[in-house]
């Protein structure tokens, strides 16, 4: 057995999927046979996750009898939405809120744990918990799901308690298609593994939404706005990105373990923002276009050989910020989307299950002699 050490398990190949396919090299990304440019704009949310899980698009019938089912299971246990409220009080972070709430999903199951209704399940419930922590934080009560709306549109109807707009329905639904699957991301790799010990999906992703939750992964499109706000407001992108990266910190919404071009998801979302910025908010598309540049310009000119571009979680910011998602819901609906794909590899890791057990190399010490504690120094 090769002791050769891969950290961060960098290059390594774990597994086969049949969900989606990234060239780093290339900048392209496909999911379950689609390029993320034609499926993200056209396609429904239940539509790809039918097909995630399925691996086919619906007829007209499934799809009319699959979102009805999805739309069944949106209600969420009292307990679960009083642990998300609590969180909020105690001004805990949306995503500790979140997987408070999402492991509270099998209270109430009116089925026996199976792999495929727990599945819909934790997809359902992911926007009803989101939303009730934005509104406790608001002091507001939770908004009611609705049944006739799309997973979309019904989100932004529990954010705000109001009939959805259209347009900005839309904008987050190619958002959340936009970011359903993405290779062996460190989320999904940790749902897989969950799943690979025959724990269940629901643990799976509760452990998925932590994995998320990192700076380093989906913690990074805050952040992002906050980057861009000031560029705007001060008028001096390059200013202030420069100083970020003297005081030694990271441009968020920058770099990526596989892409050595520009993230093509970041295409996408740049496009279905563009219409949430017309008239008076184009100035604010500009900064966020300009920061862009500068970051791409600044990176190349302190790491030349790297190719360090923009990612997904660049324009996630402008875009969740033109449909409406207040700044600290942005993590959580990155998960909202992706639960799609970490439960559509949960199902396909059970197609043909090998338990996920890497090997960890030695390098502590051999020769300690034990001493009881009174003896101790
Ligand atoms: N800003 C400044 N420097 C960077 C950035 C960045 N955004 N990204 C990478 N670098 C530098 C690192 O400091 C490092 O320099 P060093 O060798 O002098 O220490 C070098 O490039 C290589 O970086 P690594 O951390 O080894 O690259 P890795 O493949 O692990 O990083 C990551 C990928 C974590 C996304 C990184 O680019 C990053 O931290 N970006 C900012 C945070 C962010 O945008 N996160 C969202 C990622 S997208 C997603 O998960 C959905």
């Amino acid at each position: 057995m090769s002791e050769e050490l891969a950290r961060g398990l960098e290059g390594v190949t774990v597994a086969e999927t049949r969900l989606s396919r990234i060239d780093g090299e290339n900048g392209d990304l496909i999911v379950a046979g689609f390029p993320i440019e034609e499926l993200a704009p056209n396609a429904t949310f239940e539509e790809v996750l039918f097909l995630l899980h399925e691996d086919r698009l619906p007829t007209r019938d499934e799809l009319d009898a699959f979102r009805t089912d999805l739309a069944s299971r949106r209600a969420v246990a009292d307990e679960a939405i009083a642990t998300v409220r609590r969180a909020a009080d105690e001004g805990q972070d949306a995503m500790d809120a979140l997987r408070m709430g999402i492991a509270a999903a099998t209270l109430g199951r009116d089925h026996e744990e199976d792999p495929r209704e727990d599945a819909l399940d934790a997809v359902a419930k992911m926007p009803t918990l989101a939303a009730a922590y934005k509104r406790a934080t608001e002091g507001k009560e939770p908004v009611e799901p609705r049944t006739d709306l799309r997973h979309a549109a019904n989100y932004l109807h529990l954010l705000t308690g109001e009939d959805p707009n259209e347009a900005a329905a839309r904008g987050l639904e190619t958002y959340l298609n936009t970011v359903v699957d993405h290779g062996l991301n460190a989320s999904t790799f940790t749902a897989r593994t969950i799943v690979s010990t025959e724990s269940d999906v629901v643990s799976a992703v509760t452990g998925a939404v932590g994995a998320l939750k990192g700076p380093l992964h989906g913690g990074a499109p805050g952040p992002v706005l906050d980057m861009i706000e000031e560029a705007h407001e001060r008028g001096e992108p390059e200013k202030v990105l420069r100083e970020e990266l003297d005081e030694g910190k990271r441009l968020m919404g920058f770099g990526h373990r596989v892409y050595k071009t520009r993230d093509p998801r970041a295409a996408v979302l740049e496009n279905a923002a563009k219409s949430f910025y017309e008239g008076e908010g184009s100035a604010f598309f500009e900064s966020a276009r300009e920061t862009e540049r500068v970051g791409v310009e600044l990176l190349a000119e302190r790491k030349p050989d790297l190719n360090l571009s923009t990612n997904v979680e660049f324009y996630t910011a402008v875009l969740l910020r033109g449909v409406g998602v207040p700044r600290n819901l942005f993590s959580p609906t990155f998960a909202v989307g992706r639960s799609a794909g970490w439960t559509a590899h949960c199902l396909e890791q059970l197609e043909d299950n090998r338990l996920i057990r890497p090997r960890s190399r030695y390098v502590g010490g051999e020769d300690r002699t034990w001493t009881a504690v009174e003896d101790r120094e």
